[in-house]
């Protein structure tokens, strides 16, 4: 399958099965960079009261970088991986005070942020400014190993890179941002880990796994 196919069979089917989520109709870095740093180690439905309140109390990045630290910490109880908020409230500082309170642009400048890895920067960067840079999580991992038989280590340095690599010879320079949504939302809704329904699938004839009976051991995870 062609990565045109490919992109196309996905955004069609997020056009039809997305959920509306309140970081998805917005450009804005500062609330796409909040939402991503609530969901890096959060489900959707734990995260949105936090992402909401989170809002509410601090309408900017400047209202956030000049609240006290306790409350950005308070705020944050229940979440769990309290380094995030710790950084969240040293970003929110830094653009403030570093960057004249204006976001950086690119995805070479943004992953340099506090709490901002390479999930983090691709996701602003795409969502945010249109950069075609690829977002790589595990929902990611999972539809392209099976799609396209990629059995690489996924628990790997050089397994990730690889995914990366590939990933990122799949995006399209139209619409990078809707692209990279619609690929997390895929392995997030229909891709999913257990016992997809491979059957209402839109890639079912041309995927790998499915073909060859291998949904159930792809993507392949060492235990380390
Ligand atoms: N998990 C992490 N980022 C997400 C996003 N932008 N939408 C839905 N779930 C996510």
């Amino acid at each position: 399958m062609s990565p045109e196919v490919f992109s196309d069979r996905i955004l069609e089917w997020y056009s039809l099965h997305k959920r509306d989520l309140p970081w998805r109709n917005t450009q804005n870095p500062y609330i796409i960079w909040l939402s991503e740093i609530i969901l890096q180690q959060t489900r959707v439905a734990q995260g949105l009261p936090y992402f909401e309140r989170y809002l509410e109390n601090y309408p900017s990045i400047q209202d956030m970088a000049l609240a006290p630290e306790e409350e950005i910490m308070r705020l944050w109880q229940g979440l769990g991986y309290y380094s995030r908020a710790r950084n969240l409230h040293a970003c929110a500082k830094d653009i403030h005070f570093i960057y004249g309170g204006v976001f950086p642009e690119s995805f070479q400048e943004l992953v340099k942020l506090k709490g901002v890895g390479n999930y983090t920067a691709a996701a602003i960067a795409s969502f945010a400014f249109g950069e075609p840079v690829a977002v790589v999580d595990g929902n990611v991992f999972r539809v392209l190993s099976r799609v396209f038989g990629i059995a690489e280590d996924i628990a790997s340095t050089g397994g990730k890179k690889i995914f990366e690599n590939f990933a990122n010879g799949l995006i399209p320079k139209q619409n990078p941002g809707e692209y990279n949504q619609a690929i997390m939302e895929f392995g997030a809704l229909q891709c999913i880990p257990k016992s997809p329904d491979c059957a209402s699938c839109p890639l079912n004839q041309s995927c790998f796994a499915s073909n060859k009976g291998m949904v159930a051991v792809l993507p392949f995870k060492s235990k380390k």
